[in-house]
Formats: C-alpha cells, structure tokens, sequence
C-alpha cells in the first residue's frame, strides 16, 4: 500500500504522517534539491572524470534528489561512466503521486521512474536507466 499524499491548494505535496510538507521553496521542490543536495554534496564537481560515483541517501521521497542527480549526471560531459544511486524509504508513494510532484522540467525522467515502479514489494529492487549506467535501487 503505498504511503497517501495530501495536495496542498497551493500543489505542495504534505505527508499526513509526518504533518509536514515534503519541500517549502515554491518551485515543486527544484532549488532545494539543488541547493540542499547537489550543492551539499559538491555535485557535479565532486564526480568530475571520476570512473563511477555512489550516492546514498536516506528518504526517497518523491525521488527529487535522484532525479536532480540523473539530469545533472546526464548533461556533465565530465561524469563518471556510471552513476549508482542507493535510496531508502521507508514509507514510499505511489508512483503516480510522483509523476505528479515533479517540476516540469523533470518530468521526463520522472516518467521514466515511474514507469519502472509496479509491482514493488518490501525489500530491494535495482532499477536501471539509460542502459543501466544509472541505478537506482530502490527500498
Ligand atoms: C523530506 S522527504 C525527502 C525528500 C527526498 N530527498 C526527495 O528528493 O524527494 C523525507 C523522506 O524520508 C522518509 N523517511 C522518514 N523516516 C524514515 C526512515 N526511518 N526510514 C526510511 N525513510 C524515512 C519519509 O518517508 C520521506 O519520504
């Protein structure tokens, strides 16, 4: 079952569990992914000519750090030939409530997630883009 989402008025996705929103910056979460994640983990400079590049986060959400890291990776003429990217959640939504939290310049690859993300059960699952030189495992 996956994990129910409100919709504020104003589009912000709330958790009922946490009595939160899942992001506060007013561009669907976009300059905080960016600000907080990519900026915080020095990315893209960090992975520059590097082989590969590992990335753990914990709390998948609705997938914006994965997705701001995959177009990110995919646009850096400088990136590792691959990109591992290892998730937890604990309590993960819909696939169809993340498709539609996702800004619009996401939406392809969100589409793409979204489309690998059936039948999940609880546990691990390696999910493979672009001809796997991207993964996203997923819990
Ligand atoms: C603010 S969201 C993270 C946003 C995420 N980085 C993104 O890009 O959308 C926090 C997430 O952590 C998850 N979470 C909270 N406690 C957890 C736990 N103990 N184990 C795994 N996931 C947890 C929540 O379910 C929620 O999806």
């Amino acid at each position: 079952m996956p994990e129910p989402l409100d919709w504020l008025p104003d589009g912000t996705p709330y958790s009922q569990r946490f009595q939160d929103r899942y992001h506060s910056d007013g561009n669907f979460g976009l300059d905080q992914a960016r600000d907080v994640f990519m900026r915080g983990c020095d990315l893209p400079q960090a992975w520059a000519n590097q082989p590969q590049w590992r990335i753990l986060e914990t709390g998948f959400g609705l997938g914006l750090s994965f997705l701001v890291a995959w177009q990110a990776w995919r646009a850096d003429p400088a990136r590792p030939n691959i990109l591992h990217f290892i998730s937890c959640e604990a309590w993960p939504v819909s696939a169809a409530d993340l498709l539609r939290a996702a800004p619009a310049e996401l939406e392809p690859l969100a589409r793409e997630l979204h489309d690998q993300l059936w039948g999940l059960l609880a546990g691990v699952h390696r999910l493979s883009f672009d001809g796997a030189a991207c993964c996203s495992p997923y819990i």
